[in-house]
């Protein structure tokens, strides 16, 4: 049994250095960090009612100076650096407290930033005091190993799940509330800082593969475990505190595979080659059907060979899209949708159709 097979699906209790320590070389597929941010919160903070806000004040988040924070944040990134692949990628999440740190730290050590994502909260907590902008983004820095690295970008499906637009490096995802928000008997909240749901989907979906291991070496309530499993994926989560493993560990358990095909990433495989004769042939299209850009405006309509008339010309559905792009080429499979049955769909939806149910 290699030694990386018996923390798969596991939540390894205690410190994460040590315990990375004990994680083979080159051995997992997909890290997320979510490490104690040292906020340094002094006093308490009060809501306008009146009430106290249960903020982020844990025993975890607590060092003496930047110096040990920076050294505890050099330890683990070193580990986490030896434990990924060669291709692996790593995202780690922080705020204005750590974040410039972290990232200072991680290009040190020889990490390759991909991207830096803001994730915008629309529903941030306020600034009480009114003595500060509302803090309402945490920035998470996507990174790999160094800079030849062939990492995994899932483009299409985030593409797809960004209704047919490439998505953009700010995620607009709300806090973790009401259900998801995992509470005690006295409906307090387990976790200061619970990650949402969404958070993690994204993270997982964008940059890995089915069976892929996840690790996460502040595994807090397991958000990162529990879509790793919802997701077809694997996890490792390291964490030190009991209460936090026991409520992630039941939470996992919960949770049930999906298997999509945002999960399974089939809008990754090549699109089959059909021709657009074929998907008048089946009826999926019929001549003189209207075809649209991704604004839902006019573009033409089909002509009985598959070529789009816009009034002006009859083009192929390639050439047609250049021209309403000003472009000299195009995929005219990825510009054109449709309206099917009142669904507002991509043409290039249709092959994927017609693989499924001629093809297979
Ligand atoms: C910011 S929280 C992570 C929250 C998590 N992403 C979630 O959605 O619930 C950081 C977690 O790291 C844990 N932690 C802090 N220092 C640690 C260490 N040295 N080793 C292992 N876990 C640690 C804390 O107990 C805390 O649960």
């Amino acid at each position: 049994m290699n030694t990386i097979d018996k923390y798969i699906n596991k939540i390894i209790k205690g410190d994460c250095i040590e315990n990375l320590k004990k994680l083979p070389d080159e051995s997992v597929d997909l890290i997320f960090a979510d490490p104690p941010y040292f906020m340094q919160t002094e006093g308490e903070l009060h809501r306008t009612n009146g009430a106290k806000f249960q903020g982020v004040e844990d025993e975890w988040d607590k060092f003496s100076d930047y110096r040990e924070y920076d050294e505890f944040c050099t330890a683990w990134l070193k580990e986490c650096k030896r434990v990924m692949k060669k291709n692996s990628s790593i995202w780690v999440i922080g705020s204005f407290q750590n974040i410039y740190r972290i990232g200072y730290i991680m290009q040190n050590l020889g990490f390759w930033i991909l991207n830096d994502v803001i994730w915008s909260k629309p529903n941030a907590v306020p600034n009480f005091g009114g003595t500060r902008f509302q803090n309402s983004h945490e920035t998470l820095l996507w990174c790999t190993k160094n800079k030849n690295a062939k990492y995994i970008f899932n483009y299409k499906t985030m593409k797809h799940l960004n209704n047919g637009k490439q998505e953009k490096s700010v995620w607009n995802i709300g806090i973790c509330i009401g259900n998801e928000r995992i509470k005690d008997k006295e409906g307090k909240k387990v976790h200061s800082t619970q990650k949402p749901e969404k958070l993690l989907y994204n993270v997982i979906i964008s940059s890995s593969r089915p069976g892929d291991i996840v690790l996460d070496p502040f595994f807090g309530t397991g958000t990162t475990g529990a879509m790793a499993k919802l997701t077809g994926r694997n996890y490792i989560g390291i964490e030190r505190e009991e209460e936090y493993i026991n409520v992630a560990q039941e939470r996992i358990d919960r949770v049930k595979t999906i298997h999509d095909d945002i999960s399974d990433l089939k809008l990754e495989i090549k699109p089959p080659k059909v021709p657009m004769e074929k998907l008048l042939k089946v009826k999926y299209l019929k001549e003189g059907q209207e075809v649209f850009n991704k604004y839902k405006e006019k573009i033409g309509t089909i002509e009985n060979n598959g070529y789009i008339n816009d009034g002006e010309d009859i083009l192929s559905i390639h050439k047609m899209s250049a021209k309403h792009l000003g472009l000299s080429n195009n995929n005219g499979w990825d510009y054109f949708w449709i309206n099917d049955n009142n669904q507002f769909i991509e043409l290039n939806s249709l092959r994927y159709k017609f693989q499924n149910n001629f093809q297979n």
